[in-house]
């Protein structure tokens, strides 16, 4: 099992399998228009699979599918069914932003997924419009119901919080998540891609955000799954559910960071704030063995020396950091 140059070990593969999505988040996606990427580029399923099962092989226990927005991509179900066989794979998982999962939850629990992440939020039809700038909140609210009906387990919700549009519905999104047995995370804005215009003083921390939660709801501190998942856990002392809140910006979890991203055109990036990604796919299209191929992606691991988010709260301490004069490659390509 490799290590990179801050010894840490790849636990966990996020996999963009399309660039698409049919939402515009102001946080993540804004423009209408991008460079996409064209069909011949994008990975196959048998592409994708062949390069988890070597990354299972690597030590990988944890894989995640996401976009872009990867229920978009047609016949998701049969990448999920082929990647939930792969021997020695303890967690699938899939992100999504929920509006196409009522439709396509029973093929997707067929094909043996049994957790998701959805992200949400608001609960106010018309500002969730305004964030998402084309999704239908009914829609989402459809989706995240069908997957609990289905039985999955657990379903986590994703809020961005961005101060002066959604802080205000912190409180109404936990008594949501609490009535309905979901878990829900309040997510740091952070400065992914290149056009979301983030500042500072779009940032609501991890601090306010559980302030806010814990005057209403007191609640008391989990941890980390694993010691390195993004998200701290906390409890609600009334016993009624969990919830958690990513701080990448105030908190920065890089240390103990163990995930690896491949995006779908067939990149293997190490950060989700990377300036590039390495060429897998020329290799997978070109013959190369799989012992050559695991030699790749061992070298590119071990070379690798991300912690930009750890990076970014020493530059905002000591008012240096200019999100802009780093160009990153787009969120839509990385999956998150
Ligand atoms: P679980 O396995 O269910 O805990 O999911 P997750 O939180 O790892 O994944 P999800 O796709 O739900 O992502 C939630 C948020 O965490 C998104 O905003 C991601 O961009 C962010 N995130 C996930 N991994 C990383 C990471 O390595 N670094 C940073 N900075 N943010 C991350
Ligand atoms: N800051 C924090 N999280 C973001 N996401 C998208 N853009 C941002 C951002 N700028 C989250 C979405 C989704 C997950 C994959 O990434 O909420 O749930
Ligand atoms: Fe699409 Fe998800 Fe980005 Fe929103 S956050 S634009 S739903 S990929
Ligand atoms: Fe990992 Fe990069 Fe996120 Fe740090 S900023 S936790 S190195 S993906």
């Amino acid at each position: 099992m490799p290590a990179d140059a801050y010894n840490r070990s790849v636990k966990d593969l996020r996999i963009s399998v399309t660039d698409r999505c049919n939402f515009r988040c102001t946080y993540c996606m804004p423009l209408d228009q991008y460079e996409w990427i064209s069909k011949k580029e994008i990975l196959t399923f048998e592409e994708i699979t062949r390069l988890a099962t070597l990354f299972v092989g690597l030590g990988v226990e944890k894989i995640r599918l996401t976009g872009g927005e990867p229920l978009v991509r047609q016949n998701l179900d049969q990448l999920v069914a082929k990647v939930a066989a792969i021997s020695g794979l303890k967690d699938l998982c899939l992100t999504t932003n929920g509006a196409l999962l009522a439709e396509k939850i029973d093929s997707l629990k067929a094909a043996g997924l049994k957790r998701i992440n959805i992200s949400l939020d608001t609960l106010d039809p018309e500002k969730f419009r305004r964030m998402t700038k084309r999704g239908d909140l009914e829609k989402v609210l459809e989706g995240i119901f069908a997957a609990k009906d289905h039985g999955l387990h657990p379903i986590k919700l994703n809020a961005v919080i961005e101060r002066g549009v959604n802080d205000d519905d912190i409180l109404e999104l936990v008594e949501f998540s609490r009535e309905h047995g979901l878990a829900i995370r309040f997510i740091e804005y952070m400065d992914v891609g290149n056009s979301n215009n983030w500042t500072s003083e779009k940032l609501v921390s991890k601090a306010e955000i559980l302030e806010k939660i814990s005057s209403r709801y007191p609640l008391r501190e989990i941890g980390r799954d694993q010691g390195s998942a993004p998200s701290v856990d906390y409890e609600f002392i009334d016993g009624r559910g969990d919830l958690g809140v990513i701080a990448s910006v105030t908190e920065p979890f890089c240390s103990s960071c163990t995930r690896a991203r491949l995006t779908a055109d067939g990149k293997l990036v190490t950060c989700l704030f990377s300036q590039m990604g390495h060429d897998v796919k020329a290799l997978l299209r070109n013959g190369t063995s799989d012992e050559d191929l695991v030699k790749f992606l061992s070298g590119v691991w071990r070379a690798r020396r991300d912690r930009y988010s750890a990076d970014r709260l020493e530059a905002m301490r000591s008012s240096h950091y200019d999100p802009k004069s780093h160009k990153k490659i787009e969120m839509i390509s990385l999956g998150g």
